[in-house]
């Protein structure tokens, strides 16, 4: 099977979320783990399962503003976050203005603060939102991925996001198979 894991990330932490959930896929078939500048349509044509997360920003879905301020945070003198390659490339809400139809499996993650939701607000619903909107069947309910206040990942969290690709991966052959 064909599975493609879109992620967006300014600090490096969903893309290495991205790498883990990629990883516990690869049970399910062949794997491509891409940024969303990458994804155009040739690399999503025929997958049977697009799996898409960013990080949390104000509570939802990055905007320019704020992957504005996010690289500002990482340029000042006294910053130690380092910007993911694809950092300065178009964020997920330009990828899904851009995206047509996409009648396939799919599952949306994100990245956010340790807290309760009603408080850090989550990503992931507004991307879930999205797939749906353009046309794919949830396989899953969208998961969170925890960093700490500083914009590292928490222990464990690479572990968490292999276990629920490889969670993924069962359901996918469960749905193909059935
Ligand atoms: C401008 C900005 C706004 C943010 N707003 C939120 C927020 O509303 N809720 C939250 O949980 N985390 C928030 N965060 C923290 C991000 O979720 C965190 O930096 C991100 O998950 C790290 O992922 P990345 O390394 O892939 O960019 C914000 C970060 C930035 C830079």
């Amino acid at each position: 099977m064909k599975i493609v894991v879109v992620y967006e990330s300014m600090y490096g932490n969903t893309h290495l979320i991205a790498d883990a959930i990629g990883k516990g896929l690869q049970e399910a078939g062949d794997v491509v783990v891409m940024p969303v500048d990458g994804a155009d349509a040739a690399v999503l044509e025929g997958a049977d399962l697009v799996v898409v997360g960013g990080p949390t920003h104000a509570h939802g879905m990055t905007r320019e503003s704020t992957r504005k301020s996010a690289v500002e945070a990482a340029e000042k003198p006294d910053s130690d976050l380092v910007l993911d390659p694809d950092a300065e490339g178009e964020g997920l809400r330009d990828w899904f203005d851009d995206l047509g139809k996409l009648a396939t499996h799919a599952a949306a993650f994100d990245t956010r603060m340790d807290g309760p939701v009603s408080f850090t607000g989550r990503a992931s619903k507004g991307i879930a939102h999205r797939l749906t909107k353009h046309g794919c069947t949830l396989i899953d309910e969208p998961q969170s991925f925890l960093v700490t206040k500083d914009n590292h990942l928490e222990t464990d969290e690479e572990q968490h996001a292999l276990t629920w690709g490889s969670d993924l991966a069962e359901s996918l052959q469960r749905l193909v198979t059935h």
